[in-house]
């Protein structure tokens, strides 16, 4: 359920890298527990967004808003610390380490560990359960001792998922979790999400069409590097200047007059 609440705010956010800028004046409101979908043809700039907002690149000009909290001077570690974390579009894990170890590396920085000499991390309660939890959350059970190497492409992007809300954070950002997948892996994987993001702020990235319209509230089309419309799926759907930039017939004209 969403609220009026901000959980995340954009002002005016710009990125060149060098003479051309990517992102052109962002101004972007998340609200506290919404599914929001972010949107745009390729190259439109929507990782570089998120690069943004995780803080692994800083921004031209403009202001990042989380918590209260001007971010976008901050390293990604702090940010992360602070309730924010993300998947990548590349899938983005220790493929050496079996699952369990992948989700208790993330776990063991939540819990305020650094490394302890007297017990192996198998021997500590907290992180254990935790990682049972999510190993449930994920469907991962039976994989647990799998190198995260073997397993399929769809258990992988799974994994990654849980290494973003192992962090705990309450704000989730995800790039193209459902790249590459089949039509019924989507289907799950999109189960998968609904449910992780519960009762958290999602911002999500994809192409699918039809997942964008199932699973979010309000929905933002970035084009060029600036957001042409924010609204509903309904909305969205209606709106003439979203139609045209999918269809791709005026995009420059549509991008000259903004
Ligand atoms: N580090 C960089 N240096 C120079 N140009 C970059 C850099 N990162 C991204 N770009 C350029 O910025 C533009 C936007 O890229 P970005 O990856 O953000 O697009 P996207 O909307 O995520 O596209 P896709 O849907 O294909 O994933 C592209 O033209 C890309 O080549
Ligand atoms: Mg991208």
């Amino acid at each position: 359920m969403s609220s009026e609440k901000t959980a995340l705010k954009l002002e005016n956010i710009h990125k060149s890298f060098g003479n051309i800028e990517i992102i052109r004046g962002v101004n972007l409101d998340l609200r506290q527990g919404e599914r929001h979908a972010l949107i745009g043809p390729n190259g439109a700039g929507k990782s570089t967004l998120f690069h943004l907002i995780t803080g692994r690149i800083k921004p031209t000009k403009g202001k990042i808003i989380f918590k209260g909290q001007e971010i976008q001077n901050l390293e990604p570690a702090k940010i992360c610390g602070i309730g924010l974390s993300r998947s990548f579009q590349i899938t983005n894990i220790f493929k050496g380490l079996s699952v369990l170890d992948n989700l208790r590396c993330a776990v063991f920085g939540r819990l305020g560990y650094r490394y302890t000499m007297r017990k192996t991390v198998g021997q500590l309660k907290d992180v254990e359960e935790l990682c049972e939890k999510l190993l449930s959350q994920l469907g991962l059970e039976k994989q647990r001792h799998v190198e995260a190497d073997l397993l399929s492409y769809a258990e992988q992007r799974a994994l990654e998922l849980g290494l973003a809300i192992a962090s705990g954070a309450e704000t989730l950002l995800l790039d193209e979790p459902m790249a590459g997948m089949s039509h019924s892996e989507t289907k799950n994987a999109l189960e998968l999400i609904r449910r992780v993001s519960e009762g958290k702020t999602l911002l999500m990235v994809e192409h699918d069409m039809g997942v964008i319209f199932d699973i979010a509230d309000r929905i933002s089309v970035l084009v060029y590097g600036k957001i042409i419309a924010t609204g509903t799926p309904e909305e969205i759907r209606a709106n003439e200047q979203v139609k045209e930039a999918y269809l791709g017939t005026s995009v420059d004209e549509l991008v000259q007059g903004m």
